[in-house]
C-alpha cells in the first residue's frame, strides 16, 4: 500500500523546556517547507494548545535566528494532560479526558500529523493519541537524559555543560574556604547529569538515585581527605538522590501534571548533616532552572537539527507513530508504543561509574 502523502502538519513543544527545542522546531518546520512544500502549525503550549485551540501557521520567516537561542518559541507546559485535564463542573473542578476535543482542532484546520517534540510524559500521551489514529512523531528532549529507547537526548549536553561550569566555579571558593561544597543537579530520578557533571567537574563524591549512599560512608570519605591535607570537598548530588533506606527529597507537588512530584532540596539536607557529623563547614547549591536555560551547545543544535529533520524524513516515508532516537552512534527509530511509561536511568555497571572510582570518586557506599 502507498504511504498516505501528508500536507499539513503540526508541531509542539511538551513538558519542561530544555536548550535545543529552537533547533528542532526550526529543523521541523523548514524540511516540512523547503523540502516538501507542506504547511506547517504551531501549537502554543505544548497539550494545553491543542485543548484551548492555540494553533497558528508557522512559516520558515517564524523560524528563522531561532537556533542559538534557548526554550522554545511555541512556549511549552508540563502541566496539562489531555488525557486527565481539569475541567470545571458546576462548583467542582473534575478531571476529564479531552483528547477527542485536540483530535478535532487539528482535524478542523486539515492538520493530518504531529510532531510532538518532549519528554516521558509527553510521549506517554503521543503514544495514546496515535492509538486514537492520530499520526504522530515524537522527538526525544530533556535535559535529564532519561528517555527510555534513546542514548541520549537533547538538552542534556548543555545541562551538563551548565552544571560543569558551574563545578569548576564552587572548586574555587570551597578551596579558599576549606569547605565541603554540595552541588545540586536536576535530573528527577535518572543520575545522568549527576554523573556526567560530577565527572567532568572532578567532585570528589557524586550522589545518583541509582545508588542509595549510606552517610556515614560520605562523612568518613571527606574527612579522609581532610586528613591527607585537601582541605576541601566537591559533593554532586542529583535531586533523585535518597539514602539507603531512606526517601528522597520532595520540594513540592503538582497536582495537575502528569508526574506530580517535583523533586529538590537533598543539598541542604546534606549539608546540614554532613557539618554536624564531620565538624566541618559545609555549604550547598541548588543550580535548579539554570540548568534549562542559556543557548545550546553546539552538540543539541547538531542534534536538534538532526532530529528534527530526520522526524519528517520518517514521516513523509509513511512511518508514522514513532520515536525519532539516537542508538549506538547513529539516528533510528522506535514505535512510540514501546517507550511508553518507561524511563532509562544509569545501570551500576555503567563504564563511567568504573571509571570515576578508578580516579578516587566516592559514589558514597
Ligand atoms: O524533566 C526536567 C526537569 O527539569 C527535571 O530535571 C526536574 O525535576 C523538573 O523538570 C522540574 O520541573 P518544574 O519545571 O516543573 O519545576
Amino acid at each position: 500500500m502507498a504511504a498516505k502523502r501528508i500536507k499539513r502538519i503540526a508541531v509542539m513543544t511538551g513538558g519542561g523546556d530544555c536548550p535545543g527545542l529552537n533547533a528542532v522546531i526550526r529543523a521541523v518546520t523548514k524540511t516540512a517547507i523547503n523540502r516538501y512544500k507542506l504547511e506547517v502549525w504551531g501549537v502554543e503550549d505544548g497539550y494545553r494548545g491543542l485543548i484551548e485551540d492555540h494553533i497558528h501557521p508557522l512559516n520558515t520567516n517564524d523560524v528563522s535566528g531561532i537556533l542559538t537561542i534557548g526554550g522554545t518559541i511555541l512556549g511549552s507546559c508540563n502541566s496539562s494532560n489531555p488525557f486527565s485535564y481539569p475541567v470545571q463542573s458546576g462548583k467542582r473542578t473534575i478531571n476529564k479526558d479531552v483528547s477527542d476535543l485536540c483530535v478535532a482542532n487539528l482535524k478542523k484546520r486539515g492538520i493530518e500529523a504531529l510532531v510532538c517534540i518532549g519528554g516521558d510524559g509527553t510521549m506517554c500521551s503521543a503514544a495514546a493519541f496515535a492509538k486514537k489514529g492520530l499520526i504522530v512523531m515524537g522527538v526525544p528532549k530533556t535535559i535529564d537524559n532519561d528517555i527510555w529507547g534513546t542514548d541520549i537526548t537533547f538538552g542534556f549536553n548543555t545541562a551538563v555543560t551548565t552544571a560543569t561550569e558551574a563545578i569548576d566555579k564552587v572548586h574555587t571558593t570551597a578551596s579558599s574556604h576549606h569547605r565541603v561544597m554540595i552541588v545540586e543537579v536536576m535530573g528527577r530520578y535518572a543520575g545522568w547529569i549527576a554523573l556526567h557533571a560530577g565527572v567532568a567537574g572532578g567532585s570528589d563524591v557524586i550522589l545518583i538515585p541509582e545508588i542509595p549512599y549510606d552517610l556515614s560512608k560520605i562523612a568518613d570519605y571527606v574527612k579522609a581527605r581532610s586528613k591527607k591535607g585537601k582541605r576541601f570537598s566537591i559533593i554532586t548530588v542529583a535531586e533523585g538522590a535518597k539514602p539507603k533506606g531512606g526517601q528522597r527529597v520532595v520540594f513540592k507537588t503538582e497536582k495537575n501534571s502528569p508526574d506530580p512530584i517535583r523533586l529538590g532540596g537533598i543539598s541542604f539536607v546534606l549539608a546540614e548533616q554532613l557539618g554536624q557529623i564531620t565538624g566541618l563547614s559545609c555549604r550547598a547549591v541548588n543550580l535548579g532552572h539554570i540548568q534549562r536555560g542559556g543557548s545550546p551547545t553546539p552538540i543539541d543544535r547538531v542534534l536538534g537539527t538532526s532530529f528534527g529533520h530526520y522526524a519528517l524524513e520518517l514521516l513523509m516515508k509513511g512511518q508514522f507513530n514513532r520515536l525519532v532516537v539516537w542508538k549506538e552512534g547513529k539516528l533510528g527509530d522506535v514505535a512510540l508504543s514501546r517507550i511508553a511509561g518507561k524511563i532509562k536511568t544509569v545501570r551500576p555497571s555503567n563504564p563511567l561509574i568504573a571509571a570515576a572510582r578508578a580516579v578516587g570518586t566516592c559514589f558514597g557506599i
